[in-house]
């Protein structure tokens, strides 16, 4: 037995010297250590060893199992370093300080549609706010009329922080700290980011953007909200559009209204962007519930106001007859470098 265990010693080390490939190094491998290998057969011969040498023996073999597994696996290093050297030495060579080709950037379609709303908005007086992502259970809900238990919060279920703090579930969340901000009279537009637990679709995200409004004057109607919204749709499409209210329910706006538009591609005749319908349901709004006008400080007998909240990603959507909303956030250049501020 004894002799048996220098022989494969003798085999293995004569055998990884003349090892090159890692094929080669593989087949050592199996050759000594795989399961019908030399080392493991030598364990297999233990069984007929006398009792008194076994131990003996067995340390041996278990030694030259250990030295097999050393060589072999610095063997395979060593291979595989020479072979990554090759392959550096044979690499295209970069200069990484030479200057680059200039590599033209473009604007997210719904950064060039949102620039085109504030510019719109900003020359008929109105400032732009920004708003918060994480917002106050109070400013998400509470603030807009839409207090715990209320049903309209399941209709906006959304991410909720260990703080007790939400991802704001639309624009309005800041309808407050605006008219806080500035009492009456306030003509305002706050676009931002949104968030709702959504099963995702070709028309709804987890993540998306709303443009909100809100106008709060002496005697303002729902013939100014009609105006505001209307020229605003026709400025974007660049031609007049008519519009159509029909009821809709928001705690936070009393009448409700659901404003739709008519589609600019087929002129109401019915196409594909409209499902044949003729009119695209685009932008909720209301006049402000006087409780909301009186939890922003402004007292609803002397002042009235609209708030509206456009889906500004089906604007983009409409504008650019985009399928699927799901492209908006994908990060594909191929979908993005399409678009050009102009
Ligand atoms: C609201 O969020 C109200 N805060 C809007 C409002 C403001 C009404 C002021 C009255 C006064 P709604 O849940 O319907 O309403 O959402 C408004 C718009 O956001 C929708 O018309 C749609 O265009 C867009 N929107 C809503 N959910 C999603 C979603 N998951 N993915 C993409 N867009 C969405």
């Amino acid at each position: 037995m004894e002799n048996n265990i220098k022989n494969v010693e003798e085999e293995l080390e004569s055998n990884l010297s003349k090892v090159e490939s890692l094929e080669e190094i593989e087949n050592a491998r199996v050759g000594f250590l795989g399961k019908k290998g030399k080392i493991t057969c030598l364990m297999q011969q233990l069984r007929d060893v006398a009792a008194e040498k076994k131990r003996e023996m067995g340390m041996k073999i278990n030694a030259l199992k250990q030295k097999a597994e050393g060589l072999i696996a610095a063997r395979k290093e060593a291979i595989e370093n020479k072979i990554e050297a090759e392959k550096l030495k044979s690499a295209k060579r970069y200069d990484f300080t030479l200057p680059q080709k200039a590599c033209e950037g473009s604007l997210h379609p719904r950064s060039i549609v949102q620039k085109k709303v504030e510019d719109l908005f900003i020359s008929m007086g109105f400032v732009v706010e920004d708003g918060n992502e994480i917002e106050s259970e109070f400013n998400n809900f509470d603030a807009v009329n839409v207090p715990a238990n209320h049903p309209a919060r399941d209709a906006q279920d959304t991410f909720w922080l260990s703080t007790g703090e939400v991802l704001k579930t639309h624009t309005s969340a800041a309808q407050n700290r605006i008219i806080r901000k500035y009492g009456a009279p306030c003509k305002a537009i706050f676009p931002g980011r949104c968030f709702r637990n959504e099963a995702l679709d070709s028309g709804h995200e987890n993540t998306f953007f709303q443009l909100e409004g809100v106008v709060i004057d002496k005697d303002v109607s729902v013939a100014n909200l009609i105006y505001f919204v209307k020229k605003t749709l026709s400025s974007l499409f660049g031609k007049n559009l008519e519009v159509r209210l029909r009821p809709g329910f928001f705690p936070f706006t009393e009448p409700s209204f659901e404003m739709d538009v008519q589609c600019p591609f087929c002129g109401g005749k019915g196409c594909p962007t409209c499902k044949n319908g003729g009119w695209i349901e685009l932008c909720p709004c209301g006049m402000i519930h006087p409780k909301v006008l009186e939890m922003g400080g402004v007292d609803p007998k002397e002042y009235s106001g609209f708030a509206f909240g456009l889906g500004l990603d089906r604007l983009v959507m409409i504008m650019n007859a985009i399928p699927d909303i799901r492209f908006l956030n994908s990060g594909n250049l191929k979908f993005l470098k399409n678009f050009k501020l102009d």
